[in-house]
């Protein structure tokens, strides 16, 4: 099946018809369809399909029967979960064109001598239960599964109930160390989020790391009144020290030429006519290295602590994930590169700022990733885009990578 054939057939899954933008969020219905999709696309092309015991889904094209052993695994994949009316590409893209990639090189008779695994990772955008890459960090042992299970949404659910709401067992999580060591490399594909490859006119480009990031809430409370009798000096309005915390989050990025972000606020109860008794921010933070992140997130925190005092407010501050700088393996990536390069593709090799699955598994395995060109580099949006020529070249790169390692 030809890649366009492959990503219509997702393409409508989880959609929201008013803004375009996907809810592909863990263990409801959307997902679940999604996950069916996948199911479907395995058996469809014969390939043997297992659900790891933290819920991420695999499906294995295996080599013939032979006398030796097949050796370490090749995978592939990425998520199929997506942030709040998120774009089509960012995960999708990644798994739609595995499965293309094993299409393409069956097309021409090409027979792996080890095997070849598309895999789909659920939570990674943390869009449901908070904690980015949690089907990763799970199947690693970065994330512990007694808190995991008692992670809620924003409905009160907790991540244990939806699991077994979506048939799947919470008891089973936990990480797989005889799977990934059976796995000697893994490469994920993925949209760009950014427009380095529109500059530098290549269709596709390869990671050379991701920038240390991480997740803080934080929780401003104050006294709940009346918008029309109090007076400002009897205020304790929690929604002023967040303000000041937007703004010396954006000062304090400047300076450090990093990255911060307040794009998930609550406020509680939320009267319009009443000072809100809470405000719950969560800050997203990014830097080029850890003692930037940690000196520029010290100093957003600092500036909370000292608004909150200066209007009487209490703040608490929670970190609720965090991935450290990650190098992607030199030997592997210069592996792809040569591969790409005598087929006549250039890939440049790119840093990002965006969090990814392979960047969980980098921590125990060879990992490596492709980029496919994005015009805008709009992502995490409905209008995130890719050329349909580019995604094609994107799948002709993996499987030439996937052929490089999983040939003979
Ligand atoms: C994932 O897309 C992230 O970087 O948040
Ligand atoms: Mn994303
Ligand atoms: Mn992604």
């Amino acid at each position: 099946m030809g890649f366009a054939e492959l990503w219509d057939s997702l393409l409508p899954l989880g959609r929201d018809p008013h803004t375009g933008g996907y809810r592909r969020f863990s263990f409801t219905a959307a997902d679940a369809a999604c996950r069916a999709w996948f199911c479907d696309h395995a058996a469809q092309r014969s390939l043997r399909l297992q659900t790891d015991r933290s819920g991420n889904l695999w499906a294995w094209l295996d080599p013939p029967p032979g006398p030796g052993p097949a050796g370490p695994a090749v995978a592939t994949g990425s998520h199929l979960d997506s942030v709040p009316d998120g774009g089509a590409y960012d995960g999708p893209l990644g798994v739609v064109s595995g499965f293309a990639a094993i299409d393409l090189l069956r097309a021409r008779g090409f027979v792996p001598s080890r095997p070849i695994a598309v895999a789909a990772f659920w939570e990674e955008e943390g869009g449901r239960f908070g904690v980015a890459c949690l089907g990763s960090r799970l199947l690693t042992g970065a994330a512990a599964p007694p808190s995991a299970r008692e992670l809620r949404d924003s409905g009160g659910t907790s991540l244990a109930e939806a699991m077994a709401g979506a048939g799947l067992d919470p008891g089973g999580l936990g990480p797989d160390d005889e799977r990934l060591d059976s796995i000697g490399a893994f490469v994920e594909l993925h949209v760009e989020q950014g427009r380095a490859l529109a500059g530098l006119g290549a269709a596709v480009g390869i990671a050379e790391g991701i920038w240390p990031h991480g997740r803080w809430r934080l929780d401003f409370t104050g006294r709940a009144d009346h918008a029309g009798t109090t007076r400002l000096a009897d205020r304790r309005d929690p929604m002023l020290p967040y303000a000041a915390t937007v703004l010396a989050a954006r000062r304090a990025a400047a300076e450090h030429a990093a990255l911060a972000t307040f794009g998930k606020v609550t406020a509680e109860p939320g009267a319009a006519n009443a000072i809100c008794s809470a405000v719950r921010a969560w800050l997203d933070a990014r830097a080029p290295d850890e003692a930037t992140l940690h000196r520029m997130v010290e100093q957003i925190e600092a500036a909370a602590r000292q608004a909150a005092a200066e209007h009487g407010v209490e703040v608490g501050v929670r970190l609720e994930s965090f991935t450290p700088r990650v190098e992607f393996d030199p030997g592997l990536r210069d592996r792809l590169a040569a591969a790409l390069a005598r087929r006549g593709i250039t890939a440049p090799i790119l840093p990002t700022g965006a969090g990814h699955d392979a960047g969980i598994l980098a921590a125990r395995l060879p990992t490596a990733m492709l980029f496919v060109r994005n015009p805008s580099g709009v992502s995490h949006s409905p209008a995130e885009y890719a050329d349909p020529a580019d995604c094609e070249a994107g799948v002709t790169a993996l499987a030439a990578v996937l052929e490089e390692l999983a040939g003979p």
